[in-house]
């Protein structure tokens, strides 16, 4: 009889006298499920406990907690990653993701930097009322915005915006803590230069370390202002990094900046593979987003019908997972971005509007399942969750 392929391999002897002993006997197969489950839930753990050890003011509307672990484990993470924070607020249980800006090489603490949002629930809580020593509660790291050898390249073009410089400030910190083969040119927009957070560490790392580039640009800087004013645009990009070959652009910032930034890279030619843009949030003013219907006011609200029987309101300009929230209805959410996908809902009937670009699975397009962090209520619904 001709052999499989599979009997030329070291050890199938071995396994092959093991299934037959396992048919036999009845013996349950496989590897020890409990091990495997345990090493995953340390690694990737859905709940961390964790304890506010210091808070750090870096500009006067900017502050970073640092996070350690209640039980001394913190999981593994790479730079660029986030974890969301589940906060219960003024009777809302939610979430929001903020990325971690300590590097992973420092594995005793994680630390968040917070900006303060004009109305933002979450952000001017943790910013106001969250002082050294309070408990809270974080998902396991998540997110893709992370440096990947096998594909990207090893030069990094890095575009941020305000606080979109959080996962850039983690992979700077560990290019220039462990030494890494890796070079970086970071272009920094900000409105002010008081507003460029981590503004000294940011120069003097990228005076003690060549690879590493550093340009602040200032919107409306002072009088007598003599670095880059103005935006990112496609000249200053090429000026500073000359050649594009070989490179791979990193954005993180507001919806402004990419609306700007991205139609800047396009016009260099850079193709889009080369781009990684980082998940920030849902659009803020939904209703100047575009393809939103004028119609549509802001505060009309809608009616949604659950599965379960229950019927709350919801407004149209308010992302639907939050409408939940305030009803206590909670669903899974770590991005908040329309990336993970865990805040699906199935729409039976009704309309949503969802910002263009949010990665929805074919699959999910055709069964009716939207992202309810970045779908808003454009007629009454009913959902199932
Ligand atoms: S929470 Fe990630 S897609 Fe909605």
């Amino acid at each position: 009889m001709k052999k499989s392929i599979f009997q030329e391999f070291d050890g199938y002897n071995d396994i092959a006298q093991e299934v037959q002993i396992s048919r036999k006997y009845g013996a349950i197969l496989g590897v020890d499920g409990d091990s495997v489950d345990s090493e995953i839930s340390r690694l990737h753990p859905a709940r961390i406990s964790l304890r506010v050890s210091e808070i750090i003011d870096e500009t006067s509307s900017t502050k970073t907690l640092r996070l350690v672990s209640e039980d001394g484990y913190l999981p593994p993470f790479l730079a660029g990653q986030y974890i969301a924070l589940f906060i219960e607020l003024r009777g809302i249980r939610t979430s929001r993701p903020y990325s971690i800006s300590s590097p992973p090489n420092q594995t005793g603490y994680y630390d968040i930097t917070i900006r303060r949002l004009e109305g933002g629930l979450v952000s001017n809580y943790l910013l106001d009322e969250v002082k050294t020593g309070d408990r809270l509660e974080s998902s396991g790291p998540a997110g893709n915005f992370y440096y990947n050898p096998l594909f990207h390249d090893k030069t990094m073009v890095c575009l941020a915006g305000g606080s979109g410089i959080t996962p850039f400030m983690s992979m700077i910190r560990e290019v220039a803590e462990c030494g890494l083969d890796r070079s970086v040119h970071l272009l920094y927009g900000n409105k002010n230069l008081n507003d460029a957070i981590f503004h000294d560490e940011l120069q003097a790392i990228s005076s003690r370390f060549e690879n590493i580039t550093y340009l602040p640009v200032i919107e409306n800087p002072l009088e007598g202002y003599k670095g880059r004013t103005g935006f990112i645009t496609a000249d200053f990009i090429r000026e500073t990094i000359g050649h594009l070959s070989d490179k791979t652009f990193y954005l993180c910032g507001p919806q402004g900046m990419y609306e700007f930034c991205l139609p800047e890279l396009e016009k260099l030619g850079i193709a889009k593979r080369k781009i990684r843009k980082e998940v920030y949030g849902a659009p803020v003013n939904i209703w100047d987003y575009p393809g939103w219907p004028k119609e549509i006011k802001a505060d009309q609200v809608f009616t949604v019908s659950m599965d379960g029987g229950v019927t709350m309101e919801a407004r149209a300009g308010e992302p639907l997972v939050l409408a939940l929230e305030k009803e206590g209805i909670l669903i899974p959410s770590l991005c908040r971005s329309g990336e993970c996908s865990m805040c699906r809902v199935k729409i039976i009937s009704g309309k949503v509007f969802q910002p263009s670009g949010v990665p929805v699975r074919k699959s999910d397009r055709k069964y009716g399942y939207v992202h309810s962090c970045v779908s808003y209520p454009l007629e009454n619904l009913e959902i199932v969750i």
